[in-house]
Order: structure tokens, then sequence, then C-alpha cells
């Protein structure tokens, strides 16, 4: 029997584009049309079935719930800020505060405006100041409703599918451009938890809890030979913890959101710098199960990671943790042995506030479509029904009681 702490937070997260549908402002959807890639349409229709969405949230005794706005409703073009969406999003998160789901708000989850876009997007530092326009713009609105707030999601991800693999919008293949556009996020975020620090103090309102959701992975070395093992040991220290220790320094975070998935196979063909930093196993070696697109299933690398954020003393939110798979049983499989990892580092001292299964319903998963199915809850989307997968009503269990059978 495993005993979550008193005040847990138990949800699951989604995101605006991938939920929504019809984001037709924003810089995904004029790439998809552009790019001849799956449309995300009307998506999963949330926009509008968001208040049924919420019921079966708390009908599977979820506590809490991540979501993102989207930006390009809320400024559909450069300075215009529409009131109409606004009250959207403000409907919403009452929605969820109705239902007793504490909302847990993203301000950017891959999507921009269009308009946004045009302009450099995160390539040019002086766009920062757009972002923290919307950023004030929505805090002021939601800042009586909201306590946990996200400015960014996934800054590397973002960054090293847009500008170094170039599979996302804007599909640049450059390493310079890519960390020009993670300095700027992280500028964006320290700006941003001032300003949102700032709004809050302004309304003598209780301190918010700022943050990122930060995407972090277990590197393990494939063989037992330095090389492999110094490119886990560069990468574990570059890409977990680099950004996370920039914010750290400057005071801005106020708990840390974790979004943990999968491990990398590290396997270094040769001595070089883009070896170090990009080779990855071809052969599979140390075979896992492993989810629709090919992730290894490896829930030790979330005890793992836990362990090692517990350095900044900082309470720690696994803001994202989920599996695409036709196999809903590998899907509870999976949940439980990540929750089992979360458990056990609470044993060791580590404070996590809360678990966000990644994702409530099925969505359009960015340049891979709706093929993969992430959702406890599944959508037909050919009418857009909701199913309550078996998985679902397990992980409900866990929420009602706070325990791990
Ligand atoms: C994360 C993203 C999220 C979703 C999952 C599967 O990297 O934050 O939007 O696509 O992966």
């Amino acid at each position: 029997m495993m005993h979550f702490p008193q005040n847990f937070l138990w949800g699951t997260a989604t995101s605006s584009y991938q939920v929504e549908g019809n984001n037709t402002n924003s810089d995904w959807w004029h790439w998809e049309k552009r790019s001849g890639k799956e449309n995300s349409a009307s998506a999963c229709r949330h926009y509008e079935l968001y208040a049924q969405d919420f019921d079966l949230a708390r009908a599977l005794n979820q506590n809490a719930h991540r979501l993102s706005i989207e930006w390009s409703r809320i400024e559909p073009n450069e300075g215009e800020f529409s009131q109409a969406e606004l009250k959207h999003y403000v409907d919403v998160i009452s929605a969820l505060r109705e239902r007793n789901l504490e909302p847990i708000v993203t301000l950017h989850h891959f999507s921009n405006p269009q308009w946004f876009a045009e302009k450099g997007g995160w390539e040019r530092s002086r766009n920062v100041q757009f972002f923290l326009r919307f950023t004030k713009f929505v805090v002021e609105a939601l800042a009586d409703k909201v306590h946990f707030w996200m400015t960014i999601n996934e800054p590397l991800v973002y960054a090293y599918h847009a500008y170094v693999l170039g599979v996302w919008p804007p599909q640049k293949k450059s390493f310079l451009k890519a960390g020009w556009v993670e300095n700027n996020f992280s500028v964006a975020h320290i700006k941003a938890y001032k300003l949102i620090h700032g709004i809050y103090g302004q309304k003598n309102l209780p301190a918010p809890a700022v943050s990122i959701a930060k995407n972090v992975q277990a590197f393990v070395p494939c063989r037992d030979l330095f090389r492999d093992k110094f490119a886990a040991y560069l990468r574990d220290s570059w890409y977990n913890f680099e950004f996370v220790d920039r914010l750290f320094r400057h005071h801005t975070l106020d708990f840390i959101g974790l979004n943990y998935y999968s491990r990398q196979l590290v396997e270094i063909k040769k001595w070089g710098l883009q070896n170090l930093i990009m080779d990855v196993c071809q052969q599979n070696h140390h075979p896992l199960k492993k989810n629709s697109l090919g992730w290894d299933i490896y829930p030790e690398g979330l005890y793992d990671l836990l362990i090692e954020f517990k350095k900044y003393n900082l309470p720690l939110m696994i803001s994202e943790n989920g599996i695409c798979t036709p196999d809903d049983g590998l899907r509870w499989e999976y949940i439980r042995g990540h929750l089992q990892s979360a458990h056990q580092a609470i044993e060791q001292g580590v404070g996590v506030l809360g678990y966000f299964y990644w994702s409530l319903i099925d969505n359009f998963e960015w340049d891979k479509g709706f093929g993969p199915r992430f959702g406890i809850v599944g959508v037909d989307y050919t009418n857009h029904q909701r199913q309550i997968r078996e998985s679902a009503r397990k992980y409900a269990e866990v929420c009602k009681t706070g325990v791990l059978e």
C-alpha cells in the first residue's frame, strides 16, 4: 500500500491547441495547411465541450487540471485583444473551480499567433515584450481564480523540434537559432515571473506559484564505455538542468514542473561534438516495452530525476506523464509504475505537489496528428464522443483514496 500526501493534486493535463479545435490564427494552423500535414481541424471540440470534459475529470475523482490558454485566440492580430475570448477562458477556469478542480494554467504551450511567428517568433529578443503584454492581459483577468501558473511549456523541446530537427514550424535547422530561442524563453520566463507576482501584489492577493513545465529525460549509457557514460552525463546536466539552473539563479521558480515520458539510450558512434549531443542507440540494446511512438517505458527514470531535482529544495510537480498506446492495460501499467516511482521518491523526502497524467482525452499530437492515443478517455473523432477507458477508472480509485495498491 502506497499512501500519497494529503492535499496531493491528482489530475490530467491538456493544451489548448491539441484539444480545442479551429485555432485558425495560430502558426500551427497555417503550417498544417502549408505542409500538407494532418489538420488539427476541430480536434476534440474541447472549446465547446470543456464543461462536459471537466464533468468527466470530476467524476473520475480528480481534484486538479492542467490546461493552457491559446494566445492566438486572445490576440488574433497584433495588439488586438479579444474580450470575448478572454471571457471564454474566465468561464473555463470558473468551470474548473465549480467542480473543485484546481487549475494549473500554462501561458505558452508550443503554439503562437501567426502574426507573432511572422515577426520572427521566439528567435527575436525584442518579441519577448509581446508575450509579456499577453501575459499581463490574461493574468490580470484571472488572478483571483488561479494560483498555479506555468509560463512556458518545454522550452527545449520546442527549440529542438522547431529549430534543430526542423520538423515543427518554422522548420529551421540551426543550433545558433535554437540557442537564441532558448535564451529568449528564459528571459520571457524571468520577466513574466516578476510581472505575475507584481499583479498579485497590486491586487493584494496571496502570492501565486509560478514555474515552467520542463521536459526531462533519463539518459542511460548504452555500453560500459567512457564515451557513452560521458555523453549521458553531459546530456543530463545540459538538457535536464541548465535551463532550470538559470531560472533558479534568478529566484524565479516557486516550484518546478517536470514532464517525464521516457529515457534515451545513449550510444556514441565516435568522438565529436555533434555525436556527443545527438547520437542515440540504433540497435535497441536493452529492449523495454514501448509506447506506440517507440518511446521506452522506463519508470525508474522518473525516480532518479525526482531525486536529482531535490537539490533545488523546491516543491516539484509531475506536470505531464503519459503513454500513447492501443493497449489500455499497458497504459495502466505505465501509470502505476510511474506513480510507484513518485511514491518512492516522496519516501526519500522529495516534495511532490501532484501528478498530471497526459492526457485527459485523446488529442492532436502535433506533427504526428491524431494517430497516437494518449487519453485515459478516448475520443471518437467521427462524432467527438468520449469513452472512459479502464485505466481512467483505475486512476480514479487512486485519486479518490490517495492510495496505490
Ligand atoms: C509533451 C508535450 C505535450 C504532448 C506530450 C505527448 O512533450 O508537452 O504537448 O504532446 O508531449
